[in-house]
């Protein structure tokens, strides 16, 4: 099976630089092509063309393998995961960003196996970033191995906070109630508008954790093995096992952080599930 999840990869990494390429040409010029869930969940003709892209070029070389991609759940599509192969797509993670030609927006692609992640890309074509991971492999940038802090302390934590793509008011009550409780204990927050970049931050060691409520289990997928490679760890954020389909997400450098970050957190559950 290891041989087969490297021709998977090299494929996946060919299929990326060429959807990376596309993503380039149309920042900024892109159109809205739809609003999803609310008028900040948006989606343009290139999420769906590099959702395509990825799909078709990885279904013609693997016929056998399944999908689970953000925009084709959003016209109706399986959000099924079983024991085959199956790749979760998020197409452009960051669509906001690449719609303001922010350049903070990537690819976010994983391959699972019998229901575990084995490979995980996340790939930002405006800053050429390119972070890879394989299972028991270890978590790359560029090629270079990288590695999640060692930070323990709350009070010294670098924390990567999202608003979300909804506008629900419960959901927007418990953000500001979670980022009231938090800054004020922690050295500061950043928000890069993309889950899955904000996940690659926290593999890199260059922040110490994230959380969100209201994710998808593709903006998710591909980080969670990064940063598992990395060193770090992924729960939900009452600090149980990660259930990948709760839109619900905690990524932190070590356990020990992870802890006083739950213990802070007022829980929120949204719905439906993926
Ligand atoms: C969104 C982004 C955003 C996060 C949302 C995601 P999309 O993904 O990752 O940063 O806060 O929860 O849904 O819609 O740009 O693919």
């Amino acid at each position: 099976m290891a041989k087969e999840i490297d021709i998977f990869y090299d494929v996946a990494l060919k299929l990326t630089n060429q959807a990376g390429e596309l993503i380039r040409s149309k920042v900024g010029v892109s159109l809205v092509a739809d609003l999803k869930s609310c008028d900040i969940d948006l989606v343009t003709e290139t999420d769906q063309a590099v959702e395509k892209l990825l799909m078709d070029g990885i279904g013609a070389e693997f016929p056998s393998h399944k999908f689970i991609g953000e925009e084709t759940v959003a016209s109706g599509g399986s959000c099924n995961l079983t024991d085959e192969p199956t790749w979760i797509i998020d197409p452009i993670d960051g669509t906001m960003n690449f719609v303001h030609a922010f350049p903070h927006s990537c690819i976010s692609l994983a391959l699972f196996i019998d229901k575990q992640p084995q490979i995980g890309i996340i790939y930002n074509p405006m800053l050429e970033q390119l972070f890879t991971a394989r299972k028991g492999q270890g978590a790359f940038l560029n090629g270079k191995q990288i590695h999640a802090s060692k930070e323990a302390v709350l009070a010294k934590a670098l924390i990567m906070l999202e608003n979300g793509t909804s506008r629900d008011p419960e959901k927007m009550k418990n953000l500001f109630i979670n980022q009231q409780n938090i800054i004020p204990k922690i050295h500061g927050t950043r928000c890069l508008g993309s889950a899955a970049l904000d996940m690659a931050m926290v593999a890199l060691g260059c922040a110490d954790a994230y959380f969100e409520f209201g994710i998808h289990v593709w903006d998710i997928a591909a980080g969670e093995l990064l940063i598992k490679e990395a060193g770090g760890v992924v729960i939900d954020p009452s600090g149980g096992e990660l259930d990948r389909f709760s839109r619900r997400v905690l990524c932190a450098s070590t356990p020990q952080l992870a802890e006083q970050i739950t213990a802070n957190l007022v829980q929120f559950y949204p719905m439906p599930r993926d």
